[in-house]
């Protein structure tokens, strides 16, 4: 968020009532109070360069949301805040508020909370948790294209296979399409089949009757059933036991569970999403996966790249954990020298970007100067990198297509970069890069 300017005259304009003590609050944090009740919007008493926040009061009546946005989009305002009716947390009407407003706050209201949150829009140094796609930091082009693909799979309806090694942000991206999706206000529930006793799976995702098995002593519902309207995330899905694989194709295909207990089928409504960091065809090989229910489940893929292969996003996530670090705790560091740069762009990074948040976190635990060394990272002596090979690896190819290419147009150079279509000048350098005369005959 851009930083606010010094503005004179800071207003909450609060549509409703708000009680005594929210006003006294809001005017002890130095906050003005313009009340808009009802269809009485006129002479609010704004100036044009007052900072405005709204505040959409929804304890006794309902709000025409459409007016109160008409009405702050000509004053030009801030962020849009709801308080929301008692017990309406999981309610229809919330999502449709989050759709408005940057924030609610349930009732019975806290007004310390509405100041906590106003004070947050002052300090825009202050991070903010992220949402969607934002969540996913990266600008390099590999997570560009998979920002775009994650907008893609979003709003649709279907399953998506989040794949990638470990701590490449699976669940980060998981949740992105959840928020993403028209679910987004509902139940997000996270799953690790990986974690669950085998014993324990089949009720715990689909629930049991009473009595089902010694110890059920009453009816209990599972994940499924209790995220009914939103999304489950199914991490480590490879480790799902074959009969909870059953059933999961029976939720896919027919929207349905069976209690343990019962052959009753509930419906339900949910979106599954699925993660793996092991390659699932090998389990299907193997016979530990089932095969129709790998079908459905890889319809939409969204495979979340290896941080070694992201370029100069190693660079602003570091930057990124760092300030987070600094906003929450005192240290000295404030950057990184240009070798702690360096090491971190050419490291092998096997734990990807939980690796990199925690080498950073401990980094800035020990500098002891403003800028991060490849020591306090742990980097100094980093061993050279399977990356190193790759390198190899491309050169060796840049350097057997610039020779195909040249034996192919006789060593005419213009005839050799029409065929590479890249220009001559790149031809004259990719020669001197690799050593090739350009008289021919090596
Ligand atoms: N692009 C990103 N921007 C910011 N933070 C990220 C990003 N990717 C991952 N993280 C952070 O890195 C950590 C690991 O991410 P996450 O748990 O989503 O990875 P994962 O792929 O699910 O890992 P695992 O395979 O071990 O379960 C989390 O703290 C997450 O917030
Ligand atoms: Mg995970």
């Amino acid at each position: 968020m851009a930083a606010i300017p010094d503005f004179t005259r800071r207003c909450v304009i609060w549509f409703g009532r708000p009680q005594a003590q929210e006003r006294e609050m809001l005017a002890a944090a130095g906050w003005r109070l313009r009340i808009v009740e009802r269809d009485d919007d006129a002479g609010i008493g704004l100036r044009s360069d007052d900072l405005v926040v709204g505040l959409v009061d929804l304890r006794e009546n309902g709000a025409d949301l459409a007016r109160v946005r008409r009405l702050l989009d000509a004053h030009g305002y801030l962020s849009l805040m709801a308080v929301t009716p008692a017990g309406a947390n999981d309610d229809d009407a919330i999502g449709h508020l989050l759709d408005h407003c940057i924030e609610t706050f349930p009732s019975p209201l806290d007004p310390r909370r509405i100041v906590q949150a106003l004070r947050l829009l002052e300090t825009p140094t202050s991070p903010e948790p992220r949402h969607g796609v934002e969540a996913l930091i990266g600008d390099s082009s590999i997570m560009r294209a998979t920002h775009a693909k994650l907008r893609k799979y979003a709003p649709v309806e279907l399953p998506v296979l989040v794949t990638g090694e470990t701590g490449t942000g699976k669940e980060v991206a998981a949740r992105a399409i959840h928020e993403l999706s028209a679910r987004g206000h509902r139940a997000f529930v996270a799953v690790n089949c990986g974690a669950l006793p085998a014993s324990l799976v089949q009720s715990e995702l689909f629930g049991h009757e009473r009595g089902a098995f010694t110890g059920a002593s009453q009816r209990r519902l599972g994940l499924f059933e209790t995220a009914s309207g939103g999304t489950v995330f199914l991490d480590e899905i490879g480790d799902l036991p074959l009969d909870a694989q059953t059933n999961l194709l029976r939720v896919l295909q027919e929207g349905t569970i069976e209690r343990v207990g019962s052959n009753q089928p509930v419906k339900v409504d949910v979106r599954v999403l699925a993660a793996t960091h092991v390659e699932l065809e090998q389990a299907v090989e193997a016979g530990r996966f089932r095969r129709d229910l790998y079908y459905r489940l890889n319809v939409l893929r969204l495979p979340m790249p290896a941080l070694r292969e992201r370029g100069a996003d190693i660079a602003l996530l570091a930057q990124h954990f760092l300030d987070r670090f600094r906003a929450q705790h005192t240290t000295r560091a404030r950057g990184f020298t240009p070798q702690a740069l360096q090491a971190m762009a050419t490291f092998d990074w096997p734990g990807n970007v939980r690796e990199l948040l925690n080498r950073v976190q401990r980094a800035a635990v020990i500098a002891e100067h403003e800028l991060i060394s490849d020591a306090d990272l742990e980097l100094a002596h980093a061993a050279p990198t399977p990356r190193d090979h790759l390198g190899q690896a491309r050169d060796q190819a840049e350097r057997d297509a610039l020779l195909h290419n040249l034996k192919q147009s006789q060593y005419n150079v213009s005839a050799c970069a029409r065929r590479m279509q890249v220009s001559r000048v790149t031809v004259y350098r990719l020669c001197r890069k690799h050593g090739v005369p350009l008289e021919g005959r090596e």
